[in-house]
């Protein structure tokens, strides 16, 4: 049986040899980037052919085209090359392992100070005893005791509570805690007194997902957990998810299962740290963008990608956790957040809610750049949104050393004037191995002001340094040489990639332009959510053109805004009541075929001339 070994990992596999190496990898759960989730796209699932029994067929025009001069020392693309039949071992270079990313987790947890109602509550009852003459049920006999002590009228009890009932009436002399929803339902029973509730956001985005334990009795955030989703190796952006549902049959159920293993591993971490069990988590609220929402529920996500691109559904949910598969409390429920429309899910009715843009008299425009731009311009008049397809560039997709960000990437660029020298700054301070979305987005703001590239994006091909030269792809700017670098080779910024991040830009200026046009005022400030958001230098953004001019406007970063948003929904049920409105209320403009947004988009390609932009 021919094997395939992969280092570093030193993970060794047998295969029929039918499989692609990176159908190998994906069995063994190894790190391997794959963009594109295995379409020969991207380029990004290079591997190095260490040793080989039997030699391999030759690269195809596509691994040509993708690798280069790399082929030459070993590269392959693991999507594209069969494992063969004899003894392979291959080696997943630096630039090809995927990172955990860095996680902005900041935004959730403050303000929610006293704004705590939480949708549960303990109700605490001492139970009497049956006696002959009157042998009530334990059912009627726990009414009795949560009518008289705590004024409930009749409840519903979940049946897997009901099983509970009649062993814990039988402990503590009859002394139990009801675990009560809206006041109509017990969805959990203790023995004793116990009057601590634990209740869970999560934050369910393309690239990472995030877990806030909370005390849903003070509103603390206990505990944060993040991950990279792990649907992700099903391709970078929800597009090559949703395409999995549509080429293979069990492809939506291996989403499904990836996010809910995900979302279970979060749960026991942060219980783990807060002392206490998945099973005392009584309530949760999710977000996330409305393809992660219905891979979550189990929803068919096809029609999402087919326009007018309706969701299957747009209202919030509330899903008891054993119907998802989620391991809190069995009979707890799950509250999903209201989606607004194909584009724009509950990830950004939940910015809303945090942001307060509902609430605020200032015209305001709300960003979330992520594989998608979502935008929400207005204020408590009126708040109108739309979604612009700004491609993965501002997550250092489609970018040639491109990558999330995760330790070593390259966040900050700086370029000295005069002499065209670069100093860097990476996440954790290490050896350079890629440019992450705020790394390019400063790289090529930098370029535009030292005049390296001009207003269309073109190289200025008379600059004097030797980090400026044609390379096998056309013009280039060496960011770092390869002996700085963590990866062994230069790390440079290619035009593609300049014109990559053009249209990023202009997908995102135009969508925020109409929105401004709509609203026929001008915005008063810039909330920018996210983690790019966040990280991005304000400045970087008005030189590439990312936002309209508009002097004056104050630019704010607001942290994960989404994360805040299901936190507050968590510990206020009254915040659950808003969300709806506001996703009732909140107009959205659709951009496909949008005549005004063509023309904005097009002439926004270009870079604004250096020192017109700040
Ligand atoms: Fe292989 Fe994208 S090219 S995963």
């Amino acid at each position: 049986m021919p094997t395939i070994t992969f280092l570093p990992f030193d993970k060794t596999a047998e295969t029929d040899g039918s499989e692609t190496i990176l159908e190998v990898a994906r069995r063994l759960g190894l790190p391997l980037e794959s963009a594109c989730g295995g379409r020969k796209a991207c380029g990004k699932c290079k591997v190095v052919i260490e040793r080989c029994a039997e030699p391999l067929p030759a690269p195809s025009e596509r691994e040509l085209k993708a690798l280069g001069s790399l082929i030459g020392v070993g590269y392959r693309l693991a999507c594209e090359s069969a494992v063969g039949r004899g003894e392979i071992v291959v080696r997943i270079p630096e630039e090809a392992v995927c990172r955990t990313p860095v996680v902005l987790t900041s935004g959730a947890g403050g303000g929610t100070g006293p704004r705590v109602k939480p949708c549960v509550r303990a109700c605490t009852v001492d139970v009497p005893e049956p006696v002959l003459r009157s042998a009530k049920g334990d059912l009627e006999r726990l009414s009795l005791a949560l009518r008289e002590s705590h004024r409930m009228n009749g409840f519903d009890a979940d049946p897997l509570v009901l099983r509970k009932l009649p062993g814990l009436l039988r402990t503590d002399a009859g002394t139990l805690t009801a675990v009560v929803r809206g006041g109509r339902e017990v969805i959990d029973l203790r023995a004793g007194r116990q009057a601590r509730l634990l209740g869970i956001a999560f934050d369910i985005g393309t690239t990472t997902v995030v877990g806030y334990l909370s005390d849903l009795t003070s509103g603390r955030v206990l505990s944060v957990r993040s991950a990279l989703n792990p649907q992700v190796s099903f391709g970078a952006d929800v597009i090559r998810r949703v395409s999995l549902c549509q080429e293979q049959e069990d492809g939506l159920e291996k989403l499904r299962s990836g996010i809910v293993g995900c979302l279970n591993g979060l749960l026991a971490e942060a219980c783990e740290e807060a002392k206490a069990a998945p099973s005392d988590v009584v309530d949760a609220t999710a977000v996330g963008n409305t393809v992660m929402h219905h891979l979550l529920m189990g929803l068919d996500p096809r029609y999402l990608a087919m326009a007018p691109y309706p969701p299957v559904l747009q209202g919030a949910q509330d899903v008891k956790a054993r119907d998802l598969g989620l391991a809190l409390a069995p009979s707890a429920y799950v509250h999903l957040l209201p989606l607004k429309a194909g584009f724009v899910g509950s990830d950004t009715i939940a910015g809303v809610l945090s942001a307060g843009l509902h609430r605020s008299g200032t015209p305001t425009l709300y960003l979330d750049l992520g594989t998608n731009g979502e935008i929400v311009m207005g204020n408590r008049d009126r708040l109108i949104c739309c979604s612009t397809a700004a491609g993965p560039a501002f997550e250092g997709g489609h970018i040639e050393f491109g990558m999330r960000a995760a330790p070593g990437a390259i966040e900050g660029v700086r370029i000295a004037r005069d002499s065209l020298e670069v100093s860097l700054r990476t996440i954790g301070g290490l050896p350079p191995v890629g440019i992450c979305g705020s790394g390019i987005l400063a790289a090529v703001a930098e370029m535009i002001r030292t005049g390296i590239v001009l207003p269309r994006g073109n190289f200025d091909e008379s600059a004097r340094s030797p980090r400026v030269r044609r390379g096998e792809r056309g013009w280039e700017l060496v960011l770092a040489w390869a002996s700085e670098t963590g990866i062994g080779r230069d790390i440079v910024v290619t035009r593609k990639d300049v014109s990559e991040m053009q249209l990023a830009k202009s997908a995102v200026h135009a969508g925020a332009c109409l929105l401004q046009e709509t609203f026929a005022s001008p915005f008063r400030r810039v909330l920018l959510a996210g983690a790019c958001g966040n990280y991005m230098d304000p400045r970087d953004a008005l030189t590439i053109g990312l936002l309209p001019q508009n002097p004056g406007a104050r630019i704010l970063g607001v942290g994960n805004a989404a994360g805040h948003g299901s936190c507050l929904a968590l510990v206020d049920r009254r915040k659950r009541t808003e969300a709806v409105r506001v996703a009732g209320w909140m107009e959205y403009q659709e951009l496909a075929g949008n005549r005004r947004f063509e023309e904005i988009f097009l002439s926004g390609m270009f870079f604004p001339p250096p020192g017109e932009s700040s």
